[in-house]
């Protein structure tokens, strides 16, 4: 696929090819910048970062560590909000000589403060799409794991939220493993706490059959954590704070405007492995908030608010706004295939229809404090809300990961990660909506919401892409001619250009390759015609992305990271070189020329 013309317009650009280069690339005629990387200052009391000389103090005023979800809100005419999750740290990179089973207090400290998330005010230039980060602007901020938090709705003071520091059940420090996440029509920031289960330790303890089986669906086991903090702060060990583990796995709502305020946990959004979290205004005016679970077989979900967004723009609107998911009903997805499911062999092979497609149902879990679930309270479908979708038999997904309306069109796209477990020993076998057995690459599907309506109760629904090789029989790229697309594996966080394009990042990625950035029409005649605008370094995944007419960003994430047990260094020296140590960063990309752009 290496025409320039002969692509969907924004995405006329000459794909890169498949490499393994510890480097960002980028097409020709492009120019990248790094933002923003691990340890750069947001303020100008924030030491010049130095990896031998690392504080918490230090972290807590610089920029975290394995930056994922990356968006961009307007300040003013010169300035733009960069909003940053940090997902999750690498200790074995970030400490030289790091000692796994006996890490220090100042690391652990450190790690605390490198979680969590970044306001970062951003002054962009005229012409190209640079972005340079304005020190003690007075809306930056850095959120971290003792920063205060907030639940809020129907759970909110729930006696299994309730902890010896918090006996209200109602006040949080810190969040933890934010991995993609949105922004609202009010301007407010949604960030998803995802694989929270990592964190805390001796779940093995637990003796009462009920919570053992709640952690359990949750992932939490065993005794000692990877990170061993339980040994330096109790809410993290589960035989002193059995609670704790329930304040996380939650939608976060930040309103970045405003430096001082208190971030909200929407407990009315569900409790599970939050990937994201995506609004779409529905016909009647109210918000439908789209949510994967990542997680293999685990559900799709939509909550839908019971107030009305206000649109008028004043204060006393966005404060409405603010409120609104606070209270709403939560559904999960059953997904229903219109092919005999004799016609679906696991292999990837198109039914007799031509299509994998169907309908489904938005099946109601819990509103307010009423529960439409058998043998569970509504207290207990949002805390713990997987065990909700199981009772009702919504449908088992290949890891739901980021979702997205098309701003163009509506319909809602679900980037499903992979899923090496469907149709093993034991495990679910492939349906129409999860086609290929022992999905290593992965797939997404199209939504289409009854009367594309987000506040509908049943929709449409079809694939749209099965990643992998192109030459690899089981892919499909929408019906497009297989010889003039981009190989693409893994697909994850996703967003649109507002030309209707969906540019998809990878993780993961299966076929010998680094991941990357793809952008790919959704409609027209070079729907499904996958391009891949650039590549990441040694070890990293491709994380952000975030797409204007101005710059593509990306967030590189977990540059150097290697599951290698003999680890002594990290293989990769990006973005700073040498025998530098790899350092997680935002990268922002633009057209070179007059206009700066990068569509055409
Ligand atoms: Fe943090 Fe599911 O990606
Ligand atoms: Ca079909
Ligand atoms: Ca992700
Ligand atoms: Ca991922």
């Amino acid at each position: 696929p290496n025409s320039t013309k002969k692509a969907a317009k924004g995405l006329r650009f000459t794909p890169v090819a498949p490499n393994t280069a510890d480097a960002v690339t980028i097409p020709e005629g492009y120019t990248q910048q790094v933002v923003m990387r691990w340890g750069d200052a947001l303020f100008s009391d924030a030491p010049a970062f130095d990896l031998h000389n690392q504080t918490a103090a230090a972290q807590q005023r610089q920029f975290g560590y394995n930056n994922d979800y990356v968006g961009l809100l307007p300040v003013d005419k010169k300035t733009q909000l960069m909003l940053v999750n940090h997902e999750y740290t690498d200790e074995y990179i970030m400490f030289p000589g790091y000692d796994a089973q006996n890490p220090t207090k100042e690391q652990i400290e450190i790690a605390w403060a490198a979680h969590g998330l970044s306001v970062v005010a951003v002054s962009t230039q005229k012409k190209g799409g640079q972005l340079t980060p304005v020190v003690d602007h007075p809306l930056n901020r850095r959120l971290h794991t003792t920063t205060e938090f907030m639940l809020d709705g129907p759970a909110s003071g729930a006696d299994l939220l309730k902890t010896s520091a918090d006996p209200t059940g109602t006040t949080v420090l810190g969040t933890l493993n934010n991995c993609s996440g949105g922004l609202t029509p009010w301007g407010t920031w949604l960030t998803a706490q995802e694989n929270f289960n990592q964190y805390f330790a001796n779940a093995g303890t637990v003796t009462d059959p009920v919570t053992a089986a709640r952690l359990s669906r949750y992932g939490v086991s065993g005794g000692a954590s990877e990170r061993k903090w339980e040994r330096f702060d109790p809410r993290f060990d589960l035989a002193k704070e059995p609670n704790e583990v329930n304040r996380a796995g939650w939608i976060v709502e930040v309103d970045p405007y405003d430096p001082t305020s208190t971030p909200k946990l929407h407990t009315a959004l569900g409790r599970f492995k939050h990937e994201a979290a995506q609004p779409r205004i529905t016909g009647d005016g109210r918000v439908a908030v789209y949510m994967g679970d990542d997680e293999r077989f685990d559900y799709f979900y939509k909550f839908i608010s019971k107030g009305k967004f206000d649109s008028s723009g004043t204060p006393k609107a966005r404060a409405h706004n603010m409120t609104l998911l606070e209270d709403g009903t939560l559904y999960v997805a059953r997904f229903t295939g219109n092919s005999p499911a004799s016609e679906i062999d696991g292999t990837g092979k198109l039914p007799s229809d031509g299509a994998f497609d169907g309908s489904g149902e938005w099946i109601a879990l819990a509103s307010g404090t009423t529960s439409y679930v058998e043998g569970m309270s509504a207290e207990e479908v949002y805390l713990f809300t997987r065990l909700a979708g199981d009772k009702v038999g919504a449908t088992k997904m290949d890891r739901p990961e980021d979702i997205e309306p098309s701003p163009v069109t509506g319909t809602v796209y679900i980037a499903l990660t992979n899923n090496t477990q469907r149709g093993t020993a034991g495990k679910p076998a492939a349906d129409e909506v999860n086609p290929r057995n022992v999905n290593k690459s992965g797939h997404i599907v199209e939504v289409m919401e009854s009367g594309n309506d987000s506040g509908a109760g049943t929709f449409g629904w079809r694939i749209f892409l099965v990643c992998g090789d192109p030459a690899d029989p089981s892919t499909y790229f929408a019906g497009f001619d297989k010889s003039q697309v981009s190989p693409i594996s893994c697909p994850d966080n996703v967003t649109f250009d507002e030309h209707g394009n969906l540019w998809i990042s990878t993780d993961g990625n299966v076929l010998g390759y680094h991941d990357g950035l793809f952008g790919v029409a959704t409609s027209g005649k070079y729907r499904g015609q996958v391009r891949q605008f650039l590549t990441v370094p040694i070890g990293a995944e491709t994380c952000g992305p975030w797409v204007t007419e101005d710059r593509v960003l990306v967030a590189v994430q977990h540059p150097g990271e290697t599951d290698d047990a003999t680890f002594e260094s990290p293989t990769s020296h990006w973005p700073d070189g040498g025998s530098s140590v790899p350092r997680p960063a935002v990268v922002a990309v633009w057209r070179d020329g007059k206009s700066g752009k990068t569509g055409q």
